[in-house]
C-alpha cells in the first residue's frame, strides 16, 4: 500500500517528517534505519536532532556513498551525515553507523534487514543511486553515475564531481520493512508524480517502489501540485 502525506504550503514539512521518525523510534530498538542524505533530508535530520532523541539502540547503515573523493571531503554522504545528524546527538545517544567503503565496497543483498529506509529522489527517478535503468531486484553495489548526478554532488560541498558510487540495490531496499521517499519543492513535482502516477517502469526507478506493501511518500505542496488523486 502507498501513503502520500503532503504537508500544507506554509506548514513546516521537516517537522512532519520529524515527529514521524520520532514516533516510530520506541518500537525500532535493535533494528537498522537506512538514511539517504543530500538536501532533501538534511532539514528532516537537523529538526530530529533538536529534538535530542536516543537512537542508541538503532544501527544505521548508509543508503550510499561517492567513490573517488578522498575521506575527508566534505560533499561524502556519510560527511553530511554527520554534519547534519550525527554530530549534533549527545555523544550517549550516538546510534551504530555502517557507513560504506567505497574502496572496499559493500555488495548483495549489504546491509541486511532494514526496519526502514528514508529515501530522496533524484530529478531522474533514481532512488539512492539506482540510476534509471536499474533492475527491480537488483543488488548493492558500485555503479556508475548519471551525469547530473555527478555534477549535482557538487552542490553538497563536494570538491570535485565523482564518476561512481556504492549504493544500496533496489533488491535489498525492497525487503526493507517500509520505505518513506522525501520529496520537496516544485522541481520534483513532474518526476513525484511520474513516479506515483506514470508506468511502473526500470526508466524511473522510483515506480519500482510502487509495488512495496509498506511505501510512504512526505511531500510538500510543491513538490505535490502534479499527482492525481
Ligand atoms: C543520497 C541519495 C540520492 C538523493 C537524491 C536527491 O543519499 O540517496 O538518491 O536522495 O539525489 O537529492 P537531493 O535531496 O539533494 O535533491
Amino acid at each position: 500500500m502507498t501513503t502520500v502525506t503532503v504537508t500544507p504550503a506554509g506548514d513546516d514539512w521537516e517537522n512532519t517528517v520529524a515527529d514521524t521518525l520520532v514516533e516510530l523510534l520506541p518500537v525500532c530498538a535493535g533494528r537498522r534505519f537506512c538514511l539517504a542524505t543530500g538536501s532533501t533530508p538534511a532539514p528532516v535530520y537537523r529538526r530530529l536532532a533538536s529534538r535530542s532523541p536516543d537512537l542508541s539502540s538503532i544501527t544505521l547503515a548508509l543508503l550510499d556513498e561517492f567513490g573517488g573523493l578522498h575521506p575527508d571531503d566534505p560533499g561524502r554522504c556519510l560527511a553530511m551525515l554527520e554534519r547534519d545528524l550525527l554530530d549534533r546527538l549527545r555523544t550517549e545517544h550516538r546510534p551504530r553507523t555502517e557507513p560504506i567503503d567505497p574502496e572496499n565496497p559493500p555488495e548483495g543483498n549489504w546491509p541486511g534487514a532494514i526496519r526502514l529506509a528514508v529515501l530522496g529522489l533524484g530529478m531522474n527517478g533514481h532512488i539512492a543511486m539506482n540510476e534509471p535503468g536499474s533492475a527491480p531486484d537488483s543488488p548493492t553495489r558500485r555503479v556508475e553515475l548519471a551525469e547530473a548526478t555527478s555534477i549535482g554532488a557538487l552542490r553538497y560541498g563536494a570538491r570535485r564531481a565523482p564518476r561512481w558510487g556504492v549504493t544500496i540495490g533496489l533488491g535489498p531496499l525492497m525487503a526493507s520493512e517500509e520505505l518513506w521517499v522525501l520529496a520537496t519543492g516544485g522541481s520534483k513535482a513532474a518526476v513525484v508524480a511520474a513516479a506515483i502516477n506514470g508506468p511502473i517502469t526500470t526508466s524511473v526507478p522510483a515506480s519500482l517502489l510502487r509495488v512495496h506493501p509498506r511505501l510512504r511518500w512526505f511531500l510538500d505542496e510543491d513538490a505535490a501540485h502534479r499527482i492525481n488523486g
